[in-house]
C-alpha cells in the first residue's frame, strides 16, 4: 500500500515537469537565444580584444594570444548556432541582429565562413609566433568581424 502511495506521487511528478517543459522552452526560445548569443559575442570580443592588446605590448604576449586565438576559432565553429530561426528583432526582444541574417542567408553565411577562414589562419600564425604575420592576420581578421557587422549587425547599439 505504501509502495503505491509512493508510485502514485512519483508518476505525477515525473509527468508534470515533461509536459511543462516543451511548452516552457518554447516560450523562452528566442529570449534565451539572444542573450546567450550576446554572452559568446562579448567573449568573443574580450578575446579579440586581448590578442590584440597582446600584440601591442613591447614584448608580445605569445601565449596569451595563442590562448585567445584558440577561442576566437571555437567561437567561429560554434557562430552558426548562435542564430537560431525566430531570433531576430520580429522576437520582440532588444538585439542587434538585422532580420538579412535570415532573409539572405547564403550571405550571412558567406560572412561567418569568411571569419572562420580567417580565425583558423591567425591560430596558425599564432602558433608560429611572429609578431610582424601576427599583427597582419590579426587585422584580416578584425575586417572579418567588421565585415559582417556593416552588414547583419544595426549599428550604434
Ligand atoms: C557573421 C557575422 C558576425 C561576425 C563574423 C562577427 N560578428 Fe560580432 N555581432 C554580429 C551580430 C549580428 C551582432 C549583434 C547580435 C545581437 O545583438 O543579437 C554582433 C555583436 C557583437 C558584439 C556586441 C555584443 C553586445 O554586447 O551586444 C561584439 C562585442 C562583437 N559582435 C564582437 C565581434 C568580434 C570581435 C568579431 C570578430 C573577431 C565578431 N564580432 C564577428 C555578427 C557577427
Amino acid at each position: 500500500m505504501k509502495r503505491l502511495f509512493a508510485a502514485s506521487l512519483l508518476v505525477p511528478a515525473l509527468l508534470v515537469p515533461a509536459l511543462l517543459v516543451p511548452a516552457a522552452g518554447a516560450l523562452a526560445t528566442p529570449a534565451d537565444a539572444v542573450k546567450s548569443r550576446i554572452t559568446s559575442l562579448r567573449e568573443l570580443g574580450a578575446a579579440f580584444k586581448a590578442i590584440n592588446d597582446g600584440l601591442k605590448a613591447d614584448e608580445p604576449q605569445t601565449i596569451l594570444i595563442q590562448q585567445s586565438a584558440r577561442q576566437v576559432r571555437n567561437a567561429a565553429n560554434q557562430m552558426p548556432g548562435w542564430f537560431p530561426a525566430g531570433s531576430g528583432p520580429e522576437a520582440g526582444v532588444k538585439t542587434s541582429a538585422k532580420p538579412e541574417i535570415w532573409s539572405q542567408p547564403a550571405k550571412f553565411k558567406a560572412a561567418v565562413a569568411a571569419f572562420t577562414t580567417e580565425a583558423g589562419k591567425f591560430q596558425a600564425v599564432a602558433a608560429s609566433g611572429n609578431p610582424a604575420a601576427m599583427k597582419a592576420a590579426a587585422r584580416s581578421l578584425g575586417m572579418t568581424c567588421k565585415g559582417c557587422h556593416d552588414s547583419f549587425r544595426v549599428p550604434g547599439n
